[in-house]
């Protein structure tokens, strides 16, 4: 299959997890990909196992001068982006009585402030290029409801939710598609520190948080990264044209929106 061939990607956050399975689907689909991440060892680890149609970019998608080399970078290397993936996030909980100023600042910058200012970096690039480029923002279940702990990085999720439709709506006349995925509960190194996190506050044995989403996932099992990658790899392709401004749930049946 190649339903992405001759396309290019940047992947923020790509160097593990969700971001890692896409930049290996979109490989496999024929695209060439850039796997920006702040993790640059693990950046580069990545874009080895993957070969030749992978670079590895240093990015810190809370500097502006950082993201702009970052897309530089790509459209040195591949010529154009036709497919931006926004998906470095952090994740943070504490009951609300303890949210943390600083950071909440640094939740906000990373997951709400970095995934607009590189969608703009990027758009921009599309825009004057002539790209009718896609741009796939990562939401989360997060984002449609609150949780008691979970407050700040809930609301980062419904930004991005919201981010998506208002940027959809206005770049769909550049022939440009912004759409989000919003995944449920994927197991992996994001998940341990949550599970570690809910060990702390809610005085569970480690491990035991993860045992509980997965039982109330109506699948039957927590989600993994490739449960995703239909999703991206879709809203990527000729098929997804005329979707715009949308968020659809990866999740196992959690969410119904
Ligand atoms: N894992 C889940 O259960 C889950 C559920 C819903 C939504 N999501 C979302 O999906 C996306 C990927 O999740 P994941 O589980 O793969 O997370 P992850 O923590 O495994 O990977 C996130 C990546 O982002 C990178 N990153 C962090 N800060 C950065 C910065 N300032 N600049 C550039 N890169 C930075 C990290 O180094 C890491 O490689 C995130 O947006 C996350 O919020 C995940």
């Amino acid at each position: 299959m190649t339903r992405l061939a001759g396309k290019t990607a940047l992947i923020t956050g790509g160097a593990r997890g969700i971001g890692r399975a896409f930049a290996d689907a979109y490989i496999r689909e024929g695209a060439r990909v850039a796997i920006a991440d702040i993790d640059g060892d693990g950046a580069r680890a990545a874009a080895t196992e993957l070969g030749d149609a992978a670079i590895a970019l240093e990015l810190d998608v809370t500097s502006q001068d950082s993201i702009d080399r970052a897309v530089a970078d790509t459209i040195y290397a591949f010529g154009q982006i036709d497919i931006l993936i926004n998906n470095a996030a952090l994740f943070t909980a504490a009951p609300i009585a303890d949210i943390d100023r600083a950071d909440y600042d640094r939740v906000f910058a990373v997951n709400v402030a970095g995934t607009l200012f590189t969608l703009q970096a990027v758009a921009r690039h599309m825009i004057d290029a002539g790209v009718r480029g896609r741009i796939i923002n990562m939401a989360s279940q997060a984002g449609r409801r609150g949780e008691p702990l979970v407050a700040v990085y809930c609301a980062t999720k419904a930004a991005i939710i919201s981010l998506t439709q208002s940027a959809g709506l206005n770049l769909i006349q550049h022939g440009i598609n912004v759409n989000a995925i919003s995944p449920g509960v994927v197991d992996g190194a994001h998940w341990d520190g949550v599970d570690a996190l809910f060990a702390r506050y809610e005085g569970k044995p480690p491990g035991q948080k993860k045992k509980e989403v997965a039982a109330s996932v109506p699948h039957g099992r927590m989600g993994r990264a490739e449960d995703l990658t239909g999703m991206a790899v879709f809203l990527a392709s000729d098929e997804a044209e005329y979707i715009v401004a949308q968020t659809y749930n990866v999740d196992g049946g959690q969410w119904m929106s």
